[in-house]
């Protein structure tokens, strides 16, 4: 079932939202080549339990994996040909020439916000930097999708159109979802779909939407049995833009927005 959410719920997504937006400004000033991805880890959770707030990914336990043990962490901090779910650790290092991509959720009043950001270390090939402005993009195409009245797959459409025009690839094994007083929600949300199919979309649902794009073939990422990161079938470098949004007539509203400046 997707639900509507009442003007109150919103309010309390807002909160939740504008702490993963901070949280990810944070990140995004303070990530430096020789720190590790449990360093940003550290600093994510101090920052979400001085707004009191929870971070949402901790100790989740996706349902129907017996494999998969309870998420450690508050970040999943994903490098080059991962694609989500790198599980922070104090011996990976981040280093000059990486994309790190880190993906957020708090929890705060009831409700969740979840967002992502692929961010640049250094100097790269510009093929990489295209594959990341790609990414963001597609991402900014499917929000503009998430009005009332269009249809699920027009976001979904919208996202693979874009992406594919450059010549990347979608990872369509993995998806955005429904998200409110649970972290995932129906419905899911794929990055690739046909336009004018899927429910209709209507004010107050509020959707994470996520592309993972990557440059090669890679049409899935592969994780090991047991283990949370998925990684691009060849190896090649993804990208993962994430917002939560609401569906509005007209525009969508976005929760998770940037607060810096650019
Ligand atoms: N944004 C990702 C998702 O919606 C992150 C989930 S991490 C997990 O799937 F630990 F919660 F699984
Ligand atoms: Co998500």
């Amino acid at each position: 079932m997707i639900t509507i959410k009442s003007e109150r719920e919103i309010e309390l997504m807002r909160e939740a939202g504008a702490i993963v937006a901070k949280t990810l400004d944070l990140l995004e000033l303070e990530v430096k080549p020789g720190m590790s991805t449990r360093d940003l880890d550290i600093m994510a959770e101090e920052f979400i339990r001085d707004h009191h707030a929870e971070p949402s990914f901790l100790n989740y336990a996706p349902k129907g994996d017996p494999d998969v043990t309870p998420y450690p962490a508050t970040l999943c901090v994903s490098i080059n040909e991962e694609v989500v779910h790198g599980v922070p650790s104090r011996k990976r290092i981040i280093k000059e020439g990486d994309i790190v991509s880190v993906d957020c959720g708090v929890y705060k009043s009831g409700y969740h916000g979840d967002a992502a950001r692929t961010f640049i270390l250094g100097t790269v090939d510009e093929k990489i930097i295209q594959l990341v402005d790609v990414t963001r993009e597609s991402l900014e195409r499917g929000i503009a999708m998430a009005v009332e009245g269009n249809r699920l797959h027009d976001i979904s459409a919208a996202i693979e159109e874009y992406a594919r025009s450059f010549g990347f690839s979608i990872i369509e094994n993995m998806v955005g979802h429904g998200i409110g007083s649970e972290l995932h929600e129906e419905p899911a949300v794929p990055n690739y779909g046909r336009r004018h199919t899927g429910v209709k979309l209507r004010e107050g649902m509020t959707l994470a939407i996520e592309p993972m794009i990557a440059i090669g073939r890679s049409r899935r990422a592969v994780s090991r049995r047991g283990a949370w990161v998925a990684v691009t079938e060849d190896g090649k470098p993804s990208a993962h833009f994430e917002h939560t949004v609401v569906v509005r007539p007209g525009k969508a509203e976005v929760l998770t927005r940037s607060f810096l400046q650019g």
